[in-house]
C-alpha cells in the first residue's frame, strides 16, 4: 500500500515486522548509554508491581543482612523489561552486573571463568538461559548451591574433582520459555518472577517518559493511542513512538497528538489494536482455510511460513490476551472477537469452532 507519504511498512523489507518483540537494531539501548530509555532504578519502572514489590523487599533484607540476594529467574514474552530489570537489581544492589546469554556459553571453562571472577554480591546475569547446553548447566549446580566450581583434573583413573569457592553472587537467569529449563536448574531459584504484559494506561507512562527523555512533546491522548497499539509490549511502545516521532517532526507539526499517532500508526499498517499484515494473515488463514479451527501449530506454521517459536513468543501471547486467539489439546482456534475485529461472520455452527468448553482451555 503506497500513500501520500511515500513509504510504508513495506518499504522495510518483506520480513520486517514494526511488532517484533525483538529486540532490533533501532531498539538497540545499550545499558550504558547516555539517553538510554531503559529505567535505572525501581522507582521509574513501570508496571510489574508484583514483581517489583516482592524484589524491594527482598533488596531491602538482602542489603540489611549484608548478604548476596537469592538468585532470580525471570520470563515472560520477549520486550518486556527483563534484561532492564535485572541491570536495575544490579544498580540498586549497588554491585556488580555481568551479562551473557545461554548461546554466547560453548564450554564448560568459559562459564568457570566468568564465575570465579565475580566479586562479593555480584549480579551474573544470563540471558536466554532455557538455550544452555546441558553438560554447562552442571557446572551451576554447586555454584548457585553452594558457591563452589567442582573441576575434574586430569583423566582416566587418576582423575579427581577438586573444588574452588566462589564470591557469595547471585545469578539472575532470563528466558521466554520457563517449561524448557530443566528441573534441577529451575529449582535452584530461590525466586521465580513471571512478567505479565502491560496495561494500556501503564504503556502509556512508559511512552510518556520516553517520549520526555526523546524530547518530543506529546499529549495524553497521543501517548494513549500509541500505547493501545504496542501490544503490551514496552519495547514496541518505544519503537512506535520513535516512528510516530519521525513523522510528526516531517509531516506534522512536532507534537504527538492523537491525530498524529492515529495517522502514522494507520501508514505503517498497525491497527487499533496493534496488530499487524501477518497477524491479519495468520488469523485470517485459520478463519478461511480451517474455518475457525482448531488447527495444530506445526500445521499453521506451514501455512503462513513462519517458524513455530516465532508464532509461539511473539504472535500468540498478545493475541491471547485479547481474547482473539485459544489455545486448546486439538489446536489453535480463532474466537467470535476476531471475526468481528476482521469483519468476517462467524457461523456458530461453523464444522470447526464448537463453543469451547472450560476443559478446553489451556489454562
Ligand atoms: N517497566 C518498564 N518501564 C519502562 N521501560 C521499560 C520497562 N520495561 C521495559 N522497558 C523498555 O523496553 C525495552 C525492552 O526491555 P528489555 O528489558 O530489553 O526486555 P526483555 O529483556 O524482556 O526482552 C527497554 O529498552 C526499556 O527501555
Ligand atoms: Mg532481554
Amino acid at each position: 500500500m503506497k500513500n501520500d507519504y511515500n513509504f510504508s511498512a513495506e518499504d522495510f523489507g518483506e520480513d520486517y515486522r514494526l511488532i517484533t518483540t525483538a529486540e532490533t537494531e533501532e531498539d538497540t539501548d545499550r545499558i550504558d548509554s547516555e539517553n538510554s530509555l531503559r529505567p535505572e532504578t525501581l522507582e521509574e519502572y513501570i508496571g510489574q508491581e508484583k514483581a517489583k514489590e516482592s524484589l524491594k523487599i527482598s533488596i531491602e533484607a538482602a542489603k540489611l543482612r549484608d548478604e548476596s540476594l537469592d538468585h532470580i529467574l525471570l520470563y515472560g514474552p520477549p520486550g518486556l523489561g527483563k534484561t532492564t530489570l535485572s541491570a536495575i537489581i544490579a544498580n540498586e544492589m549497588g554491585v556488580n552486573l555481568r551479562i551473557t546469554s545461554g548461546p554466547a556459553i560453548e564450554k564448560q571453562g568459559d562459564l568457570a571463568a566468568l564465575l570465579s571472577n565475580l566479586q562479593k554480591g555480584d549480579v551474573l546475569f544470563i540471558d536466554e538461559i532455557h538455550r544452555l547446553n546441558r553438560n554447562i548447566e552442571e557446572i551451576l549446580y554447586p555454584a548457585m548451591e553452594d558457591y563452589a566450581l567442582d573441576i575434574i583434573i586430569g583423566s582416566g583413573p587418576a582423575a579427581r574433582s577438586i573444588r574452588i569457592p566462589l564470591e557469595h553472587f547471585t545469578l539472575i537467569g532470563a528466558t521466554t520459555r520457563a517449561g524448557q529449563l530443566s528441573a534441577p536448574l529451575r529449582d535452584r531459584f530461590g525466586v521465580i518472577h513471571r512478567l505479565e504484559l502491560y496495561t494500556d494506561e501503564e504503556l502509556k507512562k512508559i511512552v510518556e517518559r520516553s517520549a520526555s527523555i526523546l524530547g518530543i512533546p506529546t499529549t495524553e491522548e497521543g501517548a494513549l493511542e500509541i500505547a493501545r497499539r504496542s501490544r503490551g509490549t514496552p519495547r514496541i511502545a518505544n519503537r512506535l513512538l520513535k516512528r510516530v516521532r519521525d513523522w510528526a517532526q516531517v509531516r506534522g507539526e512536532g507534537i504527538i497528538d492523537k491525530k498524529t499517532a492515529d495517522k502514522s500508526l494507520n501508514m505503517l499498517e498497525i491497527d487499533a489494536l496493534g496488530l499487524d499484515n501477518t497477524d491479519r494473515r495468520m488469523l485470517l488463514s485459520i478463519i478461511k482455510t480451517f474455518n475457525g479451527g482448531p488447527v495444530g501449530l506445526e500445521t499453521l506454521g506451514a501455512v503462513i511460513g513462519e517458524e513455530t517459536v516465532t508464532i509461539e513468543d511473539v504472535y500468540e501471547p498478545y493475541l491471547m490476551q485479547i481474547g482473539f486467539l485459544a489455545r486448546t489439546p486439538r489446536g489453535r482456534c480463532v474466537t467470535k472477537a476476531a471475526y468481528d475485529h476482521l469483519g468476517c461472520t462467524y457461523n456458530e455452527s461453523g464444522a470447526g469452532h464448537q463453543q469451547l468448553s472450560m476443559e478446553d482451555a489451556d489454562l
